[in-house]
Formats: structure tokens, C-alpha cells, sequence
């Protein structure tokens, strides 16, 4: 591949004295989105904040549009147009949802604020109808919005997603999927989107990397990883089936599913 945007060579994280990722090399072009995946606990979240600079590297590089970021402090790094969509969402529940994304683009011109909004609301128009609601009601398909369209008001060139699906009816998460596959073909954002919905994921990026106990085990073609059978068979990245998910939603998150259906 040419022109990297995002370039990952041999890093290295560990919390305290306890390494959990041993040399970690992947990449990012302009525009593409690309899976990360693997067993819980294999060290994604922990790659995605090191990229984001919430944890420092032990060692090895991250390069973004070609500049060295690793070292760099956060809010920097976001600023450069690397935003980190966390795991468990992190929004304020008290704040209202037009506060919260008026707060996300606080930055921005006037005019690029209110064009952004509305692209936003139009992206989600369930989040449209919710503006004056605090973010602590709504649901958690709708928080999952919220924090995305909290991430497109940093005006991001790269999107790091951790899980939007957790906890998600697998409608919901379609219907995520659908907006993340947008942003990258519309508006050329790139993608590095962590899931543990891994068929889903692989039919949206068009390369994946595995990463097994803090290592990458496949880096290759979505295509080639989702011809695997034996890998997409495995227990550990297995798929809940809709039944058992819908038992575990909330009823909001039930008349949500129900009303992406009837769209
Ligand atoms: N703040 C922390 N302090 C100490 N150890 C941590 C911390 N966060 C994660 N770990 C450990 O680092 C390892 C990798 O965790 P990480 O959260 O990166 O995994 P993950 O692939 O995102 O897993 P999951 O799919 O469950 O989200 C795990 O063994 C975890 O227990
Ligand atoms: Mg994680």
C-alpha cells in the first residue's frame, strides 16, 4: 500500500510493570476503514489510546500524515484529526444533546459549526428529535449516536471507533455501520474500527488486523479474514445471536430496534 495516514511500527504498551502489546505494526490510508479485532482482553482498547495518546508507547512509532505523534499529548493529537470514539461511550449524561455537540465543535467557525450540525442531525435524525433531551436518557443506541456525532464536530481525518455495538440490538448496530460506512465514502474519513461484531465489521472494512495477546496474529484483506471459516467459527470472536441480544436490551433500545426496521 502506499501513503500511509496512520502508521503503527513495533509498538509497545504496558500498564505499570505489565507489558500487553508486544510490537504492534498496522496501517491506516486516507479514507479506508480498516477492522482491528481480536479476544477481549488481546490489547485493542490499550493499541487505540497508545495511537490516541492516553497511554505512552513503551516503544515504537506512530506516524500521522506523516508526522511522529507518539509522545504527543492528547488533546493535541485530537486536534491533528486523530478522535477517539471511546469504549462505554463517554458522554455526559446530564448535559443535553445539542450541548454536548455544541461543546465538541466549541472550536469552530460559526458557519462550520451549524453546516456540521446539521449534517450530524441529518446523519441521525433519532438525534434530532432528542436535541433538548439530556444524554443520560437516551438510549444506548442512541448515546452510541451521540458519541459518534461528538467525534464528527472535532472534525476528524481519522475515526478510532472502540465497539460501538456493545450492548447494541444488531439493527442499531446496522444502522451504525451504515453511518460509518458514510462518513467514509462520503466524506472521506478513515476508519480503524475495533468490534467484537466480527462478520458485520469485515463486510464494512477492507482490511482487518487480528491482534492475539497484545500481538497481530492476521493482518490482510477483510475478504481473505471473512473466507476463514475456521476463524470466524471460533468461539472467542463468536456472534451473539439477535435472540440472546435481545433479551439483554433495554426497552428503549427494543422500540429503537423496531423503528429502524420500519424505515
Ligand atoms: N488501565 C489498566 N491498567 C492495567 N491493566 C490494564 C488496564 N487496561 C487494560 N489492562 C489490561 O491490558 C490488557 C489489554 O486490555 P485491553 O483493554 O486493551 O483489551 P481489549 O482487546 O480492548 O479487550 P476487550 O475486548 O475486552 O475490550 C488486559 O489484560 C487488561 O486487563
Ligand atoms: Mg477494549
Amino acid at each position: 500500500m502506499s501513503e500511509a495516514l496512520l502508521r503503527v511500527e513495533a509498538l509497545r504498551v504496558a500498564y505499570g510493570h505489565i507489558p500487553v502489546v508486544f510490537g504492534v505494526d498496522l496501517d491506516v490510508a486516507a479514507g479506508e476503514i480498516v477492522a482491528l479485532l481480536g479476544a477481549n482482553g488481546a490489547g485493542k482498547t490499550t493499541t487505540l489510546r497508545a495511537i490516541s495518546g492516553i497511554v505512552r508507547p513503551t516503544s515504537g512509532a506512530v506516524t500521522f500524515a506523516g508526522k511522529r505523534i507518539d509522545g504527543t499529548a492528547a488533546e493535541r493529537i485530537a486536534r491533528l484529526g486523530v478522535v477517539h470514539v471511546p469504549e462505554g461511550r463517554g458522554v455526559f449524561p446530564s448535559l443535553l444533546v445539542d450541548e454536548t455537540l455544541r461543546l465538541a465543535g466549541r472550536g469552530l467557525p460559526r458557519n462550520e459549526l451549524a453546516s456540521t450540525l446539521t449534517r450530524v442531525y441529518e446523519l441521525f435524525p433519532r438525534l434530532d428529535d432528542r436535541r433538548r433531551q439530556a444524554v443520560g436518557q437516551l438510549s444506548g443506541g442512541e448515546r452510541q449516536m451521540v458519541a459518534l456525532s461528538r467525534a464528527l464536530l472535532s472534525k476528524p481525518t481519522l475515526l478510532m471507533i472502540d465497539e460501538p455495538s456493545q450492548g447494541l440490538a444488531p439493527i442499531v448496530c446496522d444502522q451504525l455501520f451504515e453511518v460509518i460506512g458514510k462518513l467514509a465514502r462520503d466524506e472521506g474519513i478513515a476508519v480503524l474500527l475495533v468490534e467484537q461484531f466480527v462478520t458485520r465489521a469485515l463486510a464494512l472494512a477492507s482490511r482487518a488486523y487480528v491482534l492475539t495477546k497484545g500481538e497481530v496474529s492476521f493482518a490482510g484483506t477483510a475478504a481473505k479474514l471473512a473466507a476463514d471459516e475456521s476463524f470466524i467459527a471460533s468461539s472467542y470472536l463468536g456472534e451473539v445471536d439477535d435472540r440472546a441480544f435481545a433479551a439483554t436490551l433495554a426497552p428503549e433500545d427494543v422500540d429503537l430496534a423496531k423503528a429502524a426496521r420500519r424505515r
